[in-house]
């Protein structure tokens, strides 16, 4: 599957590293493809935002939020398109990196407004970029929610997302971004002020029967 990431940064380099290893056809659309801070990428992958896109199935947006609106506004058409989200919108309050939006809407829901015929999907954003392409060095297999209202689509992000090596897991619709965005500032605060450091992810476990492993011996 051709899959457009939209920058190149932190998130995107490390997805793409992660998907490309996994043998999917990435290019990375970035508003300067000549730039030398892309030589690390394959060359031949760099694209302008809109030719990236263009002949993407899945787009991947990995840009601040601030610059998000105008990224996806650049993209053309992205009708019938997966869109998977990774942005969390941060901006900066008096404790520091915070939410600027939440509770009764959401980024990725902002997202769904700014290309309404695309399905859109809010996932890989809560976890450090670094740990996104090393999911499986961790003992057990970290968890990735999933939030979207195509859940005819959904399948196809649930697959993208174990083959990077985690617990795709469906979070529901769209609307529960505004919980996963939240999900992801946990984890920025663990590792930015509870001095957990950036290699570490969160696991879903469950004890039900045929889930549960052998009760430990106290
Ligand atoms: N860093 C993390 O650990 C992490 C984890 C989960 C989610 N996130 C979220 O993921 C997003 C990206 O984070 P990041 O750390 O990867 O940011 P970053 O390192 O600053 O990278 C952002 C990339 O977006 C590019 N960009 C900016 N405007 C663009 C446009 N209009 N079209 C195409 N590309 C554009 C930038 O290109 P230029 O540099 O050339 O401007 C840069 O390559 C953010 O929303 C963040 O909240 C981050």
């Amino acid at each position: 599957m051709r899959i457009a990431i939209i920058g190149a940064g932190n998130v995107g380099s490390a997805l793409g590293r992660g998907w490309l290893g996994a043998g999917e056809d990435v290019v990375f659309g970035v508003p300067d493809p000549a730039d030398p801070k892309y030589n690390s990428l394959p060359r031949e992958r760099l694209r302008s935002p809109l030719e990236a896109a263009r002949t993407a199935e899945t787009v991947v947006l990995a840009t601040p939020w601030q610059a998000t609106e105008a990224a996806v506004k650049s993209l053309g058409d992205l009708s019938g398109k997966i869109i998977i989200d990774c942005t969390n919108p941060l901006g900066i309050g008096p404790n520091g990196l915070e939410l600027v939006l939440g509770h009764n809407t959401s980024a990725g829901e902002q997202v769904a407004a700014w290309a309404p015929a695309a399905a859109v999907f809010k996932t890989l954003n809560q976890i450090g970029a670094e740990n996104m392409d090393k999911a499986p060095l961790f003992p057990v297999r970290p968890v990735m929610f999933i939030a979207g209202d195509d859940e005819a689509r959904k399948p196809v992000v649930m697959s993208l997302i174990a083959k990077l090596g985690f617990e795709a897991v469906d979070a529901g619709p769209l609307r529960i971004a505004r919980l996963l965005e939240a999900y992801g500032m946990l984890w920025i605060d663990q590792a930015l002020n509870r001095e957990r450091g950036r290699s570490f992810a969160f696991a879903l476990i469950d004890r039900s029967p045929g889930q549960a492993a052998t009760p430990r011996s106290e």
